[in-house]
């Protein structure tokens, strides 16, 4: 396994639109071992392909204390959303940064697994905002992108303060 370089905003590869995974190999399944080796290095609970600069619809998260439960989404696509719940975000591309975001908060999911086989999930609370903001990042969105233009000019201030 390696570890893979995230990267961080503003970088514009952030942005763009994850491909739709069409066979699923040794390649995918070497890119998701080193997708998860990546995030709990830099301790995260979920870490899109975007970040990694790979262009696929593949995400890695595991919300467990123990670090031991993971589950894995390729070309991910929610189909019910319920709820609504306010919870304060971070992301590993935004270091240092986090702010409450308005997400739904239960949803069903339909997805592929390590195996390309496709399952339906239905997730609540911090399982559920997670899906979605990692979902985000698939298409090119990151958490400021969901807060008031205020709240989010006034990060983007703070964040080229400090690069
Ligand atoms: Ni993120």
């Amino acid at each position: 396994m390696s570890i893979l370089k995230i990267l961080y905003y503003p970088n514009k590869k952030l942005k763009k639109k994850a491909n739709l995974v069409y066979k699923i190999d040794r390649n995918i399944n070497k890119i998701i071992n080193d997708m998860f080796e990546t995030m709990y290095l830099a301790n995260g609970i979920g870490l899109a392909a975007t970040q990694v600069n790979i262009n696929k619809c593949i995400v890695v998260i595991d919300i467990s204390k123990k670090r031991n439960q993971q589950l894995i989404l390729i070309n991910p696509k929610i189909i019910k959303k319920f709820g609504k719940i306010i919870m304060e975000e971070s992301c590993l591309s935004i270091p240092n940064i986090s702010a409450p975001v308005i997400r739904s908060e239960k949803i069903i999911l339909q997805s592929l697994d390590y195996y390309g086989k496709q399952f339906e999930l239905h997730a609540e609370s911090l399982l559920s905002v997670c899906i979605q903001h990692e979902i985000d990042h698939l298409n090119g969105l990151l958490f400021i992108d969901r807060l008031s233009l205020s709240k989010k000019n006034y990060i983007k201030n703070i964040i080229a303060r400090n690069l």
